[in-house]
């Protein structure tokens, strides 16, 4: 089993998420929030891969552990995968979920295509310079207009067919278990199972 990890965030929501997903693989799972002043990484990448790569690089340099990092967004396929690697910032300055989601539907107006999917992708950096790269997905479908309460970002948007529901209206438990962060999580678990 591998000693220990830094994960590239001070979120509580994804540090438990996170360790609950790759229980067994690292004995320890610590965070941003356990290091003395952590470095403040810029994410100005061109896609989510360079801001993962980005972000664990930096903290393992910093902390001389093994470190790991993501990035994730939602990718509108009408749109050309926008809001992609600034959806967090994709209505500009002061964006909010509001503005962001109006920004989206103004965007895509009645277009009939609504097909998007959530993207994280997780980079796991040794400080010897060992890198290891994954991506997970969650694929549905834009709405017309906002419906539940539960999530954040972009959820009240987001359909899935299959559950006949949005990310919003889905409980917690169920989204850590489809969302693009869990399957990325798991693709990780395997390919360190496999090396192991
Ligand atoms: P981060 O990389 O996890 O900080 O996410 C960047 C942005 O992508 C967030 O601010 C949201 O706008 C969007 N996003 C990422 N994951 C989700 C999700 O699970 N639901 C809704 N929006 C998300």
């Amino acid at each position: 089993m591998i000693i220990e990890v830094v994960l590239g965030t001070t979120n509580k929501g994804k540090v438990k998420e996170f360790s609950r997903l790759l229980e067994g693989v690292f004995e320890n799972v610590i965070s941003l929030s356990d290091l003395d002043s952590p470095p403040e990484v810029i994410e100005d990448g061109l896609t989510f891969r360079d801001n993962a790569l980005k972000k664990a690089r930096e903290i393992a340099e910093y902390s001389g552990k093994l470190s790991l990092a993501d990035d994730s967004g939602l990718e509108v396929d009408a749109l050309d995968g926008r809001p992609g690697v600034i959806s967090a910032r994709y209505s500009g300055e002061g964006a909010t979920d509001k503005t962001n989601i109006d920004k989206v539907l103004a965007e895509l107006g009645d277009n009939p295509n609504r097909k998007a999917r959530f993207v994280c992708v997780l980079a796991l950096v040794d400080p010897s310079g060992e890198e290891l790269v994954v991506e997970g997905f969650c694929e549905g479908e834009i709405l017309n207009g906002l419906r539940g309460e539960g999530g954040f970002g972009y959820d009240p948007i987001f359909y899935l067919p299959n559950m006949q529901k949005t990310m919003a209206e889905i409980e917690p438990e169920l989204k850590n278990n489809i969302s693009h962060r869990a399957n990325a999580l798991k693709e990780l678990r395997a390919k360190l199972d496999i090396k192991s």
